[in-house]
């Protein structure tokens, strides 16, 4: 059928089915600022005005919007440069995104921007809670909301015409905050009231930040610059993998198990196949059998190899079982409908600890597989760890206490906004593209080699930008669908995961249970402290080994005793991961370290309370100190043989310091009078906290790569196969070249990645992306900016002979190559001079870095919650978090990963969890029944960067991005403790947990 919509106030006619809906429509026609998150109007990324009105396009018909005009983010505003055409540039609304860093991912970017535009055009003056209302609509899984927040208000402010500084975030920054003392007596609050402090009511965009001597002086590192890809995602430009066109593209789709755990007796496929439209429908009898892992990580992978693309076998619900290609989705979903299968039912294992039981059904029986280190399929064990540092059982004996306790953690996901997405096609040389959403595009192009039978050379992995991956996308989940089909059909392919999918036969975090033991002295010196971990790994093995490894490897580094213990700690880490019939669990951001921090945590509070000691004093007494030997070090490293390593920076003294004065703490903590809350007895306020280190980089094994080449104009162009997944990665390679570079950064044209282009680069994960592609960046960027002083002083050197430059005297910085005496020549001279008049040459040069070690990142989190002991009714009202980082490149980013990172660790904390029922079918299929904080939710958020310089990088910096996800669990877990004394020892801290806890008490 024929319809007209008016879209941005021009009439267009559209040919429909009745059933598209308008989401898809807008689409076709290249509005593709409207984007696909889900299918049941709960993510809001598809937000468009209908009416002047928000709504979710994808619960629109097409058919519905005739005669209703129709806004989409592309009518707002545009780059305001666009060569001899005049424009009005971007909407307020768009320019207060872009600078106040209100951009991750900026996958729900032009949707909050759509909804906070439409609030202000009935309230020009709206409070934070009205705005928080109206972009509640809109599920951001990065930023926490912060900073949409603050954007909204004060493009409010700049439309209302008030004078509004033109860079807000400068007039905030403060460089370095001394805040009084700490430690002194604790002096009651009244009841329900906030000590204040130093902290301002409101949350502000940039965070405190205690800089360190050395970074001082940085034109470029330090500041906090704009995201290099802020304006195109402002404008909703076709940045995405889903956004990309290729003429006669198939759309693919996967036909999932309803079995937990089955053989496929007979699968036929014909009926699919006859229905008109349908390209190829692939089983496991159409394609090669290749075993691999699909864990994204370098090589050789440190897990077994227990995959296949299509088995005859399924082990989980929603496991796959064929391929559909068809010319609609309306047709490729009809053809899954066609497909024949009959299964073979076996005994599904639900329960890891029924896994390891003799005699337990076996998941893995193929005779392909291939073991890694202690795997062994026959016991249903996809890794086994066991690491003794020091005498353990001795340091037991030598104890005056013995804590023993369980805790559990829940398997949750990493629900990235952006769907996993990947478009395929054979190229004009017959060399296969795979366009696609990952974390890792050269370890998905190894990977994928053997699997699709092509060799490396002939895949051409092109990584677009990405809508949020948290680990999701360090798996090579979806690629090899898209391209056996490419592959079957010599026709472009692409297959986008629909929200169910995501949950069902995605990747997750793996739950654990946990069992602690830990020896104390009567002083609170801690003897020993074991560790014994289950881990649910799913049906099959993918970061099994290194996922739990890192959750002793980084919560049990921590805590090493005092005294003679913190020469020669006593510490013990067992873990046994297992497979079960449940969906695969794999990479999600904390990599492992946030399971074992809720068990240490809570457990670390639990001491302390019971031998009456502080709860800070007690685990700075016991924590890892500067010059002291990461205790894991020589034990384990990954699978890989162990190093040992120093640790040459640790800020957490001072992390706690700030902290605490941030939060109140010695006001509050202990105070009887503040637990209560004026008028409401039945409600108790509480404090707790977290102390938590993790990593950056994996040592002596992960590897980026950089180019760098000069331009005409003096600009640079940056090349890297480093993966920005709205981290801002990007952006602080981009600033990290510049200031070696001497240029801003808007000179520094950064792309990322493409296999056949960009230098290789492990991937985006381990949180190692500033600290080692930004080492090959600045590497790179030396080798450049050599060349351009030899060139400079010769330059120099000419007009003056009397007055020789040496290309060692020279300086570079604002777009000048400046000598001594003060002459300069600037880098588009240079460039020139390079390029078109003297002894031409191309400046550029290429590097790359692999680290000896992984400096770890230290945090205090605190938390302070109320809870209603009639109801359970928890409610987190402010989360802090001062953490050594390193130098912090861009206070403006690093803090949006901050909160972004205590957003998701608050769902882990308070309400994410996946169930599933006794046939394994999960419960939750959607992001109504699996909920993430929504904007008007949120508790205020605090973040204090506490510098350091970390000698193993040129710029001093560490790991931000997955340190936030680590203690606010068992820092809420603590502070419901304090504020009611109830126990929760599994996670997430639910109203019934705690109702039935004040039951029990
Ligand atoms: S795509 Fe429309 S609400 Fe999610
Ligand atoms: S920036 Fe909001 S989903 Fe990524």
């Amino acid at each position: 059928m024929k319809i007209n919509l008016q879209i941005n106030q021009r009439w267009q006619e559209f040919a429909i089915t009745p059933a598209d809906s308008l989401l898809k429509t807008l689409r076709a026609a290249g509005y593709y600022g409207a984007r696909h998150g889900c299918e049941s109007g709960e993510c809001g990324a598809c937000t468009v005005l209908f009416d002047g009105r928000p709504v979710n396009a994808c619960m629109v018909l097409a058919a519905q919007a005739e005669g209703h005009p129709i806004t989409t983010i592309e009518a707002l505003g545009e780059h305001p440069e666009q060569g001899w055409k005049t424009t009005a540039g971007l909407h307020p609304l768009q320019t207060a995104f872009v600078e106040s860093g209100a951009i991750q991912c900026g996958y729900c970017t032009p949707a909050q921007i759509l909804a906070a535009c439409q609030l202000l055009a009935h309230d020009p003056d709206p409070s934070e809670m009205e705005v928080r209302q109206a972009l509640s609509g809109v599920l951001c899984r990065c930023t926490g909301y912060v900073k949409p927040v603050q954007a909204v208000l004060h493009a409010a402010a700049v439309m209302r015409g008030e004078v509004v500084p033109g860079n807000e975030t400068a007039e905030v920054y403060i460089p370095r905050v001394d805040l009084p003392p700490t430690g002194g007596a604790s002096e009651d609050l009244p009841a329900g009231s906030a000590p204040g402090l130093q902290v301002e009511p409101r949350t502000r965009i940039l965070p405190k930040v205690l800089v360190t001597p050395e970074a001082q002086s940085w034109q470029r590192v330090g500041k906090p610059e704009i995201k290099v890809d802020a304006i195109k995602l402002v404008q909703g430009k076709p940045a995405f993998a889903a956004d990309f066109e290729k003429r006669g593209m198939l759309v693919a789709k996967v036909l999932h198990s309803p079995h937990a755990h089955a053989r496929i007796r007979r699968i036929n496929a014909g009926r699919a196949r006859e229905l008109p439209g349908v390209a190829a429908v692939l089983t496991y009898q159409d394609i090669p059998r290749v075993v691999y892992s699909t864990a994204g990580q370098s090589d050789p992978i440190p897990g077994p190899l227990d995959s296949f693309s299509l088995d005859h076998k399924v082990r989980f619900v929603g496991d796959r079982v064929a391929f559909v290609a068809a010319e609609t989705e309306e047709i490729a979903n009809e053809a899954l409908e066609l497909i024949e299968v009959e299964y073979e039912p076996l005994p599904a294992i639900l329960d890891p600890a029924e896994a390891m039981k003799a005699g337990a059904v076996r998941l893995h029986d193929e005779p392909e597989y291939v073991n890694f280190a202690d795997s062994d399929p026959s016991k249903n064990l996809a890794a086994e760890i066991r690491i003794d540092i020091g005498d353990v059982e001795k340091g037991f004996a030598e104890a005056d206490y013995i804590f023993e306790d369980e805790y559990e953690v829940p398997k949750v996901q990493q629900a990235h906004i952006e769907p996993h997405v990947v478009v395929t096609y054979w190229d004009e040389d017959d060399r296969l593209v795979i366009r696609t959403s990952t974390q890792v595009p050269f370890h998905a192009r190894r990977i994928l080699a053997p699997v699709l039978g092509l060799p490396v050379k002939r895949i051409r992995v092109i990584k677009p930008r990405i809508g949020g991956g948290f680990g999701g996308k360090q798996e090579v989940l979806i690629e090899d669908v898209a391209a056996h089909l490419t592959i079957a059909t010599g026709r472009p392919v692409i297959y986008e995961t629909t929200r169910e999918e995501e949950f069902i036969a995605g990747r997750s975090r793996h739950p654990m249970r946990v069992r602690m033991k830990t020896g104390v002295k009567e002083d609170g010196t801690i003897t020993a402290n074991a560790m014994y971990a289950l881990s649910d790994t799913g049906a099959y093995g993918c970061h099994a080994l290194t996922v739990t490894g890192n959750t002793g490897h980084k919560s049990m580094a921590l805590y090493v005793g005092d005294g003679p213990y913190r020469e020669s700690p006593n510490i013990r880490f067992y873990a046994d991961i297992v497979y079960t019939n449940h969906p695969p669990a794999g990479a999600y951001r904390g990599y492992g370290v946030p399971q074992g921090y809720w068990p240490v945590e809570r457990h670390m509070e639990k001491i302390a309370r019971n031998l009456k000691l502080d709860p800070l004093e007690f685990r700075l007494k016991n924590a890892l100190r500067v010059g002291e030997l990461h205790p894991f070090s020589t034990a384990w490293s990954e699978g890989r043989e162990p190093r040992p390593e120093t640790i040459e920076t640790c800020g957490l003294e001072e992390c706690v310091r700030q902290g605490k004065a941030v939060i109140g703490w010695d006001q509050k903590y202990g105070s009887p009078a503040w637990r209560q809350v004026i008028g409401k007895p039945h409600l108790r306020k509480g404090i707790g906290v977290a102390m938590v280190m993790q990593g950056t980089a994996i040592p002596y094994l992960d590897m980026g790569g950089a180019s760098i080449k000069m331009n005409d104009d003096g600009s640079f162009n940056l090349l890297v196969g480093a993966t920005d997944l709205g981290t801002g990665s990007d952006t602080v390679l981009a600033q990290m070249a510049a200031e070696v570079l001497g240029a801003p950064v808007e000179d520094i044209i950064t792309y990322s990645s493409d296999t056949d282009f960009t230098p290789f680069d492990k991937g985006a994960y381990a949180s190692s992306t500033t600290y080692i592609s930004g080492t090959a960046v600045v590497r790179a960027a030396e080798k450049v900016a050599e060349r351009i002083k030899i060139r400079a002083a010769n330059m120099l050197n000419v007009e003056l002979s009397t007055l020789n430059v040496q290309p060692s005297d020279i300086r570079l910085f604002n777009c000048k190559a400046v000598a001594p005496d003060g002459r300069s020549v600037s880098l588009t001279e240079i460039a020139h001079n390079a390029l078109h008049h003297t002894d031409q040459e191309q400046i550029m040069a290429v590097a790359s870095y692999m680290s000896p070690v992984s400096p770890p990142p230290f945090a205090a989190q605190f938390a302070e919650v109320t809870v209603d002991i009639q109801t359970g009714q928890v409610t987190v009202d402010k989360l802090v978090m001062a953490v050594d980082s390193g130098v912090i490149v861009n206070p403006l980013t690093a803090s949006g990963q901050i909160e972004g990172g205590m957003t998701q660790a608050l769902g882990y904390a308070v309400c994410e969890e996946m169930g599933y029922d006794e046939a394994g079918r999960a419960r939750e299929r959607d992001l109504r029944t699996y909920h993430i904080f929504q904007a008007h939710e949120m508790p205020e958020l605090e973040t204090i960067f506490v510098e350091t310089f970390e000698p193993s990088h040129p710029f001093g910096v560490k790991a931000v991005a997955e340190i936030p996800m680590d203690g606010v669990a068992p820092a809420v877990g603590n502070a419901v403790l304090d504020a009611c004394g109830a126990q929760i020892d599994n996670n997430p801290v639910t109203p019934e947990k705690i109702w039935r806890a004040l039951r029990m008490n």
